[in-house]
């Protein structure tokens, strides 16, 4: 971005209308303070150095778009030299850093996961063994006893066993992180038969789910079973948001954003994308932060380990999975994986 003198805006180059989500045209010759509304920030920046003649950086700076978004950019101000001695303007460079930015959080949740791993391991055994003998004497307890209001106390022992059971038995499966099962997957198959179980299940009767398939997507190589755990975890979280109610929808295509270099000696393979989207009730900014921490969960009876596993079979297929808005209210997750 280029400003005179009068620091007005006389230019952008069409790159930094792509990335801050603004038009030439609509700021050509504006005073840079108006534009600088969302941004004071940038505005102080200027400031520096039109009064000190010193460019100035700024290595992690959050810009706002006009639709309220942030881009994460490095940006640097530096004067433009006139003749003898004036002032001809300034250039702000504002560059994306946003790649960096998810690589920093994907190595951090890396870190988290292995240390999950860890915990996972030399607890697992502690828990698991007492916890046998705790199931195993409810049940004799449950079935000595005619007592009804026992039973339905013995019954509820041995279901959050079970329960604390199923949370060991994830972690560890994630420490263990399961080979692939790799063959021809046609995706909306897998996608139909998850939603013809989630239909039957009581939670979700009050949900309409709506497909929209691109029918020109092929076979995927993939691991079937890993990937309906995937999806299964991601509808049932949008089914929760939802209260089970509302309508959600499932939606494949190929991506036009994204594509993988698998092998150097072959051409980048394109990626299927598929969302799912629910109308409930969003994630607010301080559960975001913490969605793939383990454990972490807003819910009575969640485990907080349904994301990890889906990142997990994502990272594992070479894909990746991204949570967001829903423009229409709610959440929006989407997961890339490649075509092949
Ligand atoms: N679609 C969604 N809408 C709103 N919040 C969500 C959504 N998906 C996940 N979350 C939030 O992220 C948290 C972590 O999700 P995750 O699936 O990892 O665990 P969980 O659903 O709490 O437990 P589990 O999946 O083991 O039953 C949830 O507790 C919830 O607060
Ligand atoms: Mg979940």
């Amino acid at each position: 971005m280029v400003l005179n003198e009068e620091k007005r805006i006389i230019y952008v180059n069409p790159a930094w209308e792509q990335l801050c989500r603004v038009s030439f045209a609509s700021i050509r010759e504006l005073p840079f303070h108006d534009f600088a509304l969302r941004n004071p920030h940038l505005e102080s920046l200027v400031e520096k150095t039109m009064e000190t003649g010193a460019s100035h950086h700024e290595m992690d700076y959050s810009y706002r778009t006009p639709d309220g978004g942030d881009v994460p950019v490095f940006i640097t101000t530096s004067l433009i030299a006139g003749i003898a001695g004036t002032t001809a303007g300034l250039a702000l460079t504002f560059q994306d850093i946003s790649y960096f930015k998810e690589i920093e959080t994907n190595t951090k949740q890396a870190h988290r996961l292995h240390l999950l791993g860890k915990l996972a391991a030399t607890m697992a055994h502690e828990i698991k063994n007492p916890l046998g003998g705790i199931r195993g004497s409810a049940q004799l307890l449950d079935m000595e006893t005619r007592d009804q209001d026992q039973k339905v106390l013995l019954q509820a022992i041995i279901k959050e066993v079970d329960r604390i059971n199923r949370i060991v038995e994830t972690a560890l499966d994630l420490k263990r992180s399961r080979e692939l099962r790799t063959s021809p997957v046609n995706i909306h198959k897998t996608l139909n038969e998850i939603l013809l179980l989630e239909k039957r299940n009581e939670k979700s009767s009050g949900i309409n789910f709506k497909v929209e398939f691109d029918p020109s997507i092929p076979h995927i190589p993939a691991d079937e079973a890993q990937l309906t755990q995937l999806f299964l975890n991601l509808i049932r979280n949008g089914v929760e948001a939802m209260d089970g109610e509302g309508e959600m929808a499932i939606s494949t295509r190929v991506s036009s954003e994204y594509q993988v270099q698998q092998d150097a000696q072959k051409p980048p393979s394109r990626m299927l994308l598929v969302e799912v989207r629910d109308k409930g009730k969003g994630i607010p900014p301080e559960v975001r932060e913490n969605l793939f921490t383990p454990f972490f969960t807003t819910k009575k009876a969640g485990s907080g380990l349904g994301l990890i596993v889906c990142q997990q079979v994502a990272e594992k297929h070479k894909g990746w999975i991204k949570l967001g808005q829903n423009p229409e209210g709610g959440t929006s997750v989407k997961v890339w994986l490649p075509l092949k």
